[in-house]
């Protein structure tokens, strides 16, 4: 890879990518674009691109970036925050952003890697295969969504070029500060106990997550890349991917670790949920991402939260 460009990369995935990145191709040209609307320039310490600011679903492309240049493309840029509901802004930026880098990007040989969501199969839950039926629970995923059916009609349009999709689940891990309440549970949950509270989850902590460490998102980000570039990417295994732990793991053993990791003894706090239904377990199946894409993921729960902890981004900022 000598051209590569990370859209988001300001954000929490997108600086963990790029800097990654950064480090396995010391001699690539690694471009960010952002618009600093939910990430932070000090997710890129250290990060010797170039960065351009710029909201994707209104910028032209084509003046920053040669499309024939670039051998990765990688977009992570998305409004991240759930719970905005304004419908317009969230479907016009994040659909037409993607739409824009496709049209761009038509008849390239660039490898084109984009960010979708478990979200996407919202009320959906258990073990999650990549075939289920997606049902979006709110517009950001209907959003995600939208994304997918795009690259499908790309592919169809360019059979020749390669487009993948990841679906992430519960991404956790260093530079997530910035996001506010849409960090991680395991972050909110660090900052509780370490402010002294006790760490506040919904009766009784038996609901179950696949909390994936983002050290593994990014490996499994790369893989998407790189299989493409390799010529190994067969798409008789479809063209999204699962990308998470591969395990739920209940509420209740994240203030576990977090107790032991943190050397502290915090209570929990079980509060109502106040939502009519909350998924009470989603978990990635990895089968067919691992058959495509080689992806195993590294990091355990403990592993994941301790290896958080000693990077210094889980204490209070
Ligand atoms: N963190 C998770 O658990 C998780 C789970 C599923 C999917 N994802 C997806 O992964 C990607 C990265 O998420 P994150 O957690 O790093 O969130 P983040 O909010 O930290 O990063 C998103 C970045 O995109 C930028 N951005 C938003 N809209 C833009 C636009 N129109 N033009 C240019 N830049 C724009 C923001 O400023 C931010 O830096 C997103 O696509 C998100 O939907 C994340």
């Amino acid at each position: 890879m000598e051209h590569i460009v990370v859209t988001g990369g300001a954000g929490f995935i997108g600086s963990n990518l790029a800097l990654t990145l950064q480090q396995r191709y010391p001699a690539a040209r690694i471009t960010v674009i952002d618009d600093f609307r939910s990430g932070s320039f000090k997710n890129l310490e250290g990060f010797k691109g170039d960065v351009i600011a710029g909201n994707l679903a209104e910028m032209g492309l084509g003046y920053y970036v040669d499309a024939s240049e670039i051998d990765a493309f990688f977009h992570l840029a998305s409004i991240t925050d759930t719970t905005d509901h304004d419908q317009y802004r969230q479907t016009h930026d994040n659909v037409e952003g993607w739409r824009s880098i496709l049209n761009h990007f038509a008849g390239e040989k660039a490898a084109l890697v984009y960010a979708s969501s478990a979200a996407t199969y919202g009320i959906g839950g258990g073990i999650n295969r990549i075939d289920a039926p997606l049902r979006p629970a709110n517009v950001y995923a209907f959003t995600k969504v939208q994304l997918e059916n795009l690259a499908a009609r790309y592919v169809a349009d360019f059979p020749s070029q390669q487009v993948v999709g990841v679906r992430y689940f519960n991404v956790y891990g260093p530079k997530e500060t910035h996001k506010g309440q849409p960090a991680s549970m395991i972050y909110h949950l660090a900052q509780q106990i370490q402010a002294g509270k006790k760490p506040r989850i919904f009766k009784y902590g038996e609901q179950k997550r696949d909390f994936v460490y983002v050290r593994d998102i990014v490996d499994g980000t790369i893989l998407a890349a790189t299989t493409q570039l390799e010529g190994k990417f067969d798409p008789k295994h479809g063209r999204v991917f699962n990308l998470g732990s591969g395990q739920a793991r209940p509420f209740n053993d994240i203030i576990a670790i977090l107790n032991t990791t943190l050397g502290t003894k915090a209570e929990t706090e079980y509060i109502d949920c106040p939502f009519s239904f909350y998924q009470p377990h989603t978990e990635a199946d990895l089968a067919v991402t691992t058959a495509a894409l080689g992806y195993k993921p590294a990091f355990t729960l403990e592993a994941g939260i301790a290896d958080y902890f000693k990077s210094g981004w889980l204490v209070p900022a």
